[in-house]
């Protein structure tokens, strides 16, 4: 395997490697006179020949030139923006062969970086059909031949947007949205925001669709600029079509590349976008925080539910709850729920949502974790939880909340995670600080089919 090692270590040197795995982010690994090479676009089984691009004192980074020998596990990737659009990274991989490497890769992680002994086995919950599934997307405008398009962010760029026809990851709906508001866009005669200079208007458009009704509503976020425009967009759009009923618009004169706008306005329809998630009706904005994908979440939602054996007289706590959905899926089996969330608009719609279903033991905290629990001694003031469960955002949970949230000593907590690395860090604090804890379940639920995200569910018992 490989060539001369004299060679390696120099950005554009050429190497002939084999890929023996998959690392987070989605990229191959292989191994070179001991040091490890991370091969983007280069999968498990591959013989490829790579061009190193960086060098790093612990690894280098290359790319494939050619592919000498084709893993088995390799499949034609299904769109055709794939290896440009920076939405997904792992369509080249078999659906099967995504899962087990995922699997593996959470185990290694949690091993490794997480130091972690005697790990429960990791049950799998895969999709049945991989595709379609996101219930939310956050599209870019771009400028191609003079022309304003609608699309994803090209991979590893913040400038360049990769024009799409149809997403495969999104539902159908989503992508006749998209093509009906390039086409409004680009009559409009303006153009489309220009990162580098700060100039130009279209800036993203998040397109949010309710699984139980193929109802939808967008966000159209530009710079500031002639209302009249967006308007014009909101009924050509709306006219097109009926689905899509609620347009509201966002202002963002930032120069930062994220999709909440300062300020927004009712265009057409209402704000809010209704979704049914197993027993819940829950009402949603455009920016509101949801599982992406709401089969899997239901699924999730079910074992939370089963890993909790709930009798009516429990007290828990739902940190880091978002709208409310997994607060209200338990308050119907439990005494009381409290919910904590940093984002006002979403604990707004968890005391919305906690109407909506008629439950009265919900009860909404706005605020950070760990200032609630460090300053407003949270949880060492109010009742003792019987449950606590943690789902919190990638970074995962802020070093000052822990300490307060062992004291709590709570005899289950739940762990929801988006980020092994965060996860395997966290559960290494609270199993060294706490002993008396044991990791008693692990769940990988596939929520990002044809990408590498992983998420886990993680229950501890004491
Ligand atoms: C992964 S989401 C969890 C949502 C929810 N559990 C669900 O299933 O829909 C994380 C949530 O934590 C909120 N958040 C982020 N940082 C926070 C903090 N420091 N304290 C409280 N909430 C926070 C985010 O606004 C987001 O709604």
């Amino acid at each position: 395997m490989g060539n001369s090692s004299a060679l390696l270590f120099r950005p554009g040197d050429l190497l002939t490697v084999d890929i023996e795995k998959l690392a987070l982010l989605g990229r191959g690994v292989a191994r070179v006179d001991g040091k490890t090479v991370l091969v983007r676009g280069a999968l498990p089984g591959d013989r490829a020949q790579v061009r190193l691009t960086k060098i790093k004192s612990n690894c280098a980074q290359a790319d494939v030139v050619a592919l000498e020998q084709p893993s088995p596990d390799r499949v034609t990737p299904r769109c055709g923006h794939f290896g440009f659009c920076g939405g997904c990274d792992l369509q080249h991989l078999s659906y099967a062969a995504q899962v087990r490497w995922k699997t593996a890769q959470l185990a290694e992680t949690l091993e490794h970086l997480g130091r972690l002994r005697h790990l429960p086995e990791i049950s799998v919950v895969p999709m049945d059909d991989p595709w379609h599934y996101r219930n939310k997307m956050e599209f870019s405008f771009g400028q191609e031949a003079g022309r304003v398009v609608v699309g994803l962010h090209q991979k590893a760029s913040f400038q360049r947007v990769v024009k799409i026809d149809h997403c495969w990851i999104a539902p159908e709906l989503a992508s006749q949205i998209l093509q009906e508001v390039e086409a409004a866009a680009a009559g409009s005669g303006l153009s489309a925001y220009r990162p580098k200079e700060h100039t130009g208007f279209w800036r993203y458009m998040v397109v949010r669709v309710a699984r139980s009704t193929n109802q939808a509503m967008i966000l159209i976020v530009t710079n500031e600029g002639p209302r009249q425009a967006v308007e014009a967009l909101a009924k050509q759009v709306t006219r097109r079509l009926p689905q899509c009923a609620h347009v509201v618009w966002g202002i963002s004169t930032r120069v930062s590349d994220v999709a909440h706008p300062e300020k927004t306005e009712l265009l057409a329809g209402s704000d809010l976008l209704e979704d049914q998630i197993g027993p819940l009706t829950l009402q949603m904005r455009p920016m509101s925080f949801l599982q992406p994908n709401l089969i899997q979440a239901e699924a999730l939602y079910r074992e939370i539910l089963a890993n909790m054996d709930l009798k009516g007289q429990e007290v828990v706590y739902d940190l880091y709850c978002g709208i409310g959905t997994i607060a209200l899926m338990l308050a119907a089996k439990a005494k009381t729920v409290y919910g904590i969330e940093s984002e006002p608009d979403n604990c707004t719609l968890a005391r919305m949502n906690a109407g909506r279903n008629g439950l009265k033991n919900a009860t909404f905290v706005c605020g950070k974790v760990e200032e609630l629990l460090t300053r407003r001694g949270l949880l060492r003031l109010g009742p003792r939880p019987d449950v606590l469960v943690l789902d919190p955002p990638r970074a995962g949970i802020h070093p000052d909340a822990l300490n307060p949230l062992l004291q709590a000593q709570s005899p289950r907590l739940i762990y929801i995670s988006c980020n092994p690395a965060g996860l395997a860090r966290d559960l290494q604090l609270i199993l060294e600080r706490e002993p008396g804890y044991r990791l008693t379940k692990l769940t990988l639920f596939d929520f990002f089919p044809q990408t590498s995200h992983i998420e886990t569910f993680a229950a501890l018992e004491r």
